[in-house]
């Protein structure tokens, strides 16, 4: 099976993507390879879904990582945690994020803080911009404003973590208007590859899924899965699957991985 030749090599996985041309950007390392292994089109808008704790953070992280080596800049709009908690996980990944800061290739719009009662909280140096997740519009033309800024046209990422902070102000139906909109603007006029997560562990958010999965680029569903050791002591891995991709062949088949050293590496079920 292809997938036990990666095992055996031990890759340390995601370090890289190279650009294969200025249509696509194809991941150099495992499991971004595997799932993808024609690339992925820029101009695709992907989500990562999946319940709490089932990796999407993670996957996403290890998509910014990628761009970021490849020389790109990412734009990151935290939604869910505050900036600092978004860089201390992508420092615990191995992502040097003072570094891409200082290179003007690492921002963060900070979409969590609003909820902090002192106007004056600035919490992290790669922070750009604030905004109100109350206020979509705002959001999108703060983010359409920064990527012209930083010359985002064809290149690099837009990370969004999560839809779901949006589905606490808008309805299900407004919202996937929205994510249209998101995904007109950046992924289609712009050709910049963006990358949502979104929790599924709600009704609401399921609904939200069902109603914009026919319309987005890709699916990434995401799960993290308890196994019996052969001690029969309960351990966790982790998988993520690419449900659909559009433009290009995507693998069809789950990828199971684990954290070692820090990083993620690619196992395989039938070794655990
Ligand atoms: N650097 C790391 N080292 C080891 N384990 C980690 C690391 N980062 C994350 N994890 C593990 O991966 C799990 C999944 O994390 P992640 O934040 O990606 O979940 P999520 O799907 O985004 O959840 P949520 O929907 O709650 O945001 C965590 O619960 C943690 O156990
Ligand atoms: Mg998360």
């Amino acid at each position: 099976m292809r997938i036990v030749f990666f095992i055996n090599l031990k890759i340390l996985l995601w370090d890289k993507i190279l650009v294969f041309h200025m249509s696509m950007l194809i991941p150099g390392l495992e499991p971004l390879k595997t799932m993808f292994p024609e690339g992925i089109p820029r101009n695709s808008f992907i989500v990562i879904a999946g319940k709490s704790g089932s990796g999407k953070s993670v996957l996403l992280a290890k998509i910014v990582g990628s761009v970021l080596q490849l020389g790109e800049p990412v734009l990151y709009l935290a939604l869910d945690d505050d900036p600092k908690t978004v860089a201390l996980q992508l420092e615990n990944l191995k992502i040097d994020v003072i570094e891409y800061v200082k290179k003007k290739q690492f921002f963060i719009v900070d979409g969590y803080s609003e909820r902090i009662r002192d106007r004056d909280f600035k919490s992290h140096i790669s922070v750009i911009a604030k905004v109100n997740p109350q206020n979509i519009e705002h959001v999108i033309e703060t983010l359409l404003g920064i990527a012209n800024e930083m010359g985002l046209e064809s290149r690099g990422l837009i990370a969004i973590d999560s839809l779901n902070e949006f589905l606490c102000f808008y309805k299900t139906m407004d919202l996937a208007e929205h994510i249209k909109v998101i995904r007109a603007n950046f992924s289609k006029a712009k050709n910049i590859l963006t990358v949502a997560t979104l929790h599924t562990s709600t009704p609401q958010a399921r609904e939200l899924l069902a109603s914009i999965e026919h319309n987005v680029d890709g699916v990434i569903k995401a799960e993290k899965i308890w196994y019996t050791t052969q001690h029969k002591n309960k351990a966790v891995l982790w998988r993520a699957m690419v449900k659909k991709l559009k433009i290009t062949r995507h693998n069809p088949d789950w990828v199971y991985y684990t954290f070692s050293a820090g990083d993620i590496e690619i196992v395989h079920p039938l070794q655990m």
